[in-house]
């Protein structure tokens, strides 16, 4: 035996060829708001099939996860999932993208002269789901690991759900350079919420007649959908942690931040879409020039079986896993 120690995930890379199974489906939500009956509006949603990869089989036992929770809901990190390769793939393609919205906290801070976040347009965004870089094929078949052990139907919440000025997407890119204390207060914000309520109905998929979920529920109780946030993180070869900012803050209810997610290359994060949280500011120095990419995915985790909690079942398979979570 040589010296050279062979990498589990290398080799779960070259043993494999699979390849993520996602499905299309059209109408499977039902628009429950009106307000969101307009052209711009896609009920797409895209399936993540069921699948016992053994390569994400394998990572989930290399990685490391740390699990944080707040006022009840949880929040998932995770580190050294990906190849090397993947990594440096990542970068480069992230690197290289195209990001050509620009997106604002706010009115306020825009008028302020905040320098904007990047993401990506419509058509951008579109390529970058359907053709991604392996680090995010790995990710697919993350959820399909995840639908098929938990036995749940996991997929993208509607892919655009427009009303006459904002637009709420499925998929998210955010690239940023510079965040000021400003930004990370005025943006503290919820993706979703379902007790207030969500614009479309899901369907109960353990049920004999075609039925939908009203549009208010708790999210992750006994038998309910579990709606949760998914981000991947690249950053800049030169970006140092947690030195330069832009992660995440999480807080609880009435603002207060009580957790943090630093801003680590490959480093991702899967949370309840629920919990208040917004952009850390960013500490790069003046003159320095870095930037960090976030790739959002929203997801339903939809289960098959009654009085069954996603949040129960995703903590156990996790557990399964890392017995010290
Ligand atoms: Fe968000």
């Amino acid at each position: 035996m040589g010296d050279v120690m062979l990498d589990v995930k290398e080799l779960s890379h070259c043993l494999e060829s699979e390849s993520p199974k996602i499905r299309k489906e059209k109408d499977s939500v039902i628009l429950l708001n009106e307000r969101y009956n307009t052209p711009n509006t896609s009920l797409l949603l895209f399936h993540f099939e069921p699948q016992r990869y053994s390569s994400s089989d394998l990572r989930l036992k290399d990685c490391s996860i740390q699990r944080t929770s707040i006022e009840g809901k949880d929040i998932y990190i995770f580190d050294d999932f990906f190849t090397e390769g993947e990594a440096s793939l990542l970068r480069q393609y992230s690197k290289d993208a195209t990001f050509s919205r620009s997106s604002y906290a706010c009115q306020e801070s825009r008028e302020k002269g905040e320098e904007p976040a990047r993401s990506m347009n419509n058509k951008e965004k579109w390529e970058f789901f359907a053709k991604p870089p392996q680090a995010i094929k790995e990710i697919y078949k993350l959820f399909g690991l995840f639908a098929d052990r938990m036995n749940a139907n996991i997929s993208t919440l509607p892919w655009d759900l427009c009303d006459q000025s904002i637009c709420a997407s499925a998929v998210a890119t955010n690239r940023l350079e510079k965040v000021d204390r400003a930004s990370m207060e005025m943006g503290k914000h919820e993706d979703f919420n379902t007790e207030k309520g969500i614009p479309f109905g899901i369907p109960i998929l353990y049920e004999k007649e075609k039925r939908f979920y009203p549009g208010n529920f708790v999210n992750g109780a006994p038998g309910n959908p579990w709606l949760v946030s998914f981000m991947v993180y690249a950053t800049a070869e030169n970006f140092l942690v947690p030195e330069y900012g832009i992660g995440t803050i999480f807080c609880k209810k009435d603002g207060e931040p009580v957790a943090k997610a630093d801003c680590r290359h490959m480093r991702f994060v899967l949370f309840e879409g629920d919990i208040l949280h917004s952009i850390e500011e960013s500490k790069i120095p003046q003159g320095v020039s870095s930037w960090r990419v976030s790739y959002v995915f929203k997801l339903i985790m939809n289960p098959k079986e009654a009085g069954r909690s996603m949040r129960t079942a995703f903590y156990d398979l996790l557990k399964s896993y890392k017995k010290e979570i």
